[in-house]
């Protein structure tokens, strides 16, 4: 049973030791569950800042809906940071639910969100709590640019883009757990919104994007649709949503996910479960075999816009960032504080941005030098 208000689910990753970092931050105790006590130690003792002056504990759970339910009574707000999502993701859901807490989770995979909001949305809502995938820098940001153009009146139809640039010289500056991730998008459906109506993006689907920020053109994927069509299907203002995500610097990583997207299709998606199961596993084994180092502002920038049409009206809105993971769990925080406060707009399943308003977590993420937003009409 956990003592304090906020549950970190995924303690001894990456992405779940930098929502701590914030969390201590902002002085909110937090409970740390994982399927190790020993690896949360001994991760948190290496990677978290400031946990010294840290109010915490570190409970261990089985991954399974009965073992977390358990860990996370008690509190009010899950950080599940457990993925990939389409794999771990319902687990914490369910046991979030059933604990009575608010989730939160760091994850734009789609297939996982549209089944969030069919088996659980309802529940939450009528629980009174909120359900919010995709609280993390994809697709946030790009979310946040869209709001920002959807200001203009007219506008019902989006194209967007998120970009970042990696670390190559170092390691691919993609985690353990993202590249899983990515892995698994190859082997569940992807959709774009349009004219109301979900659409299949075929595997071949790519995008050679112009962006005035670049020097160069570069290519583009749908990253397995992203959570925004979900999140804008139904939404009145929108009858047209379309996501993509590059990364500048590692062209070749991308046309290599492209082709394997490609080649999935040909060789391996009737192939038995174990099997697919073990393919990933080379892949992501070969991509990303350790932890990467902390990110740093001078190598890890992103930009994310959002490109709004109406019948007349056009206007683009931008974001420039950095630190794309640190900037994450800036965004389980900025969310985790409104929560604690019980002022949400939303209830059962809403994005982040939905539920506490673009103009809020843009602002936490500004005044923290990790984002800045500007709008041009077109
Ligand atoms: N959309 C975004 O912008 C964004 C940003 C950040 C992260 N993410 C997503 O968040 C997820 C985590 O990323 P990360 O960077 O934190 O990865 P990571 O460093 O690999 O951490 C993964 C965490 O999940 C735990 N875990 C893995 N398999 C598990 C299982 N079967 N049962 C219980 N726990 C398990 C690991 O525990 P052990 O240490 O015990 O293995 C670890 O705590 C990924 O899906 C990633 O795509 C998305």
């Amino acid at each position: 049973m956990a003592q304090h208000p906020v549950v970190v689910y995924g303690a001894s990753g990456y992405t779940g030791m930098l929502i701590m970092d914030w969390l201590i931050d902002q002085n909110i105790p937090f409970t740390a569950v994982g399927r190790s006590a020993a690896r949360i130690h001994e991760m948190m003792a290496q990677r978290v800042v400031r946990l010294e002056s840290a109010t915490y504990e570190v409970i261990e759970a089985e991954h399974d809906v009965e073992s977390l339910t358990r860990a996370f009574k008690g509190a009010k707000v899950v950080c599940n940071t457990v993925g990939p999502f389409v794999n771990y993701g319902l687990a914490g859901v369910e046991a979030a639910l059933k604990a009575g807490c608010h989730h939160l989770d760091t994850t734009g995979e789609q297939s996982y969100i549209h089944q969030v909001r069919d088996r659980f949305g309802a529940s939450y809502a009528e629980a009174g709590l909120l359900v919010a995938p995709s609280t993390s820098y994809m697709f946030s940001f790009a979310e946040i640019a869209a709001e920002l153009v959807l200001e203009t009146p007219g506008i019902d139809a989006l194209e967007t883009a998120t970009i970042c640039r990696l670390d190559r010289a170092r390691s691919a500056g993609i985690t353990v757990g993202s590249t899983a991730s990515i892995f698994e998008l190859m082997r569940n459906p992807s959709y774009y919104l349009w004219d109301n109506q979900l659409q299949p993006h075929g595997p071949d689907a790519g995008f050679d994007l112009v962006a005035p920020d670049f020097m160069q053109t570069m290519l583009a994927l749908p990253w397995g649709g992203t959570s925004l069509p979900i999140f804008y299907q139904d939404d009145s203002r929108v009858r047209s949503c379309l996501s993509s995500v590059s990364f500048y610097d590692a062209q070749p990583m991308l046309r290599m996910i492209h082709g394997l997207a490609q080649q999935w299709e040909a060789e391996y998606q009737n192939l038995p479960v174990e099997q697919q199961d073990a393919v990933i596993r080379q892949m992501v084994d070969s991509t990303t075999p350790a932890m990467p180092p902390r990110e740093r502002t001078t190598i890890n920038r992103s930009v994310d816009f959002a490109i709004g049409r109406g019948q007349l009206a056009a206007c683009r809105a931008t974001i420039h960032g950095v630190t794309p993971y640190i900037a994450t769990g800036a965004l389980q925080t900025a969310a985790v504080i409104k929560l604690l406060d019980g002022e949400t707009a939303k209830v059962g399943f809403a994005s982040a941005v939905k539920a506490f308003g673009h103009h809020y977590l843009l602002g936490f993420l500004e005044q923290r030098g990790l984002a800045r937003a500007s709008v041009t009409d077109l």
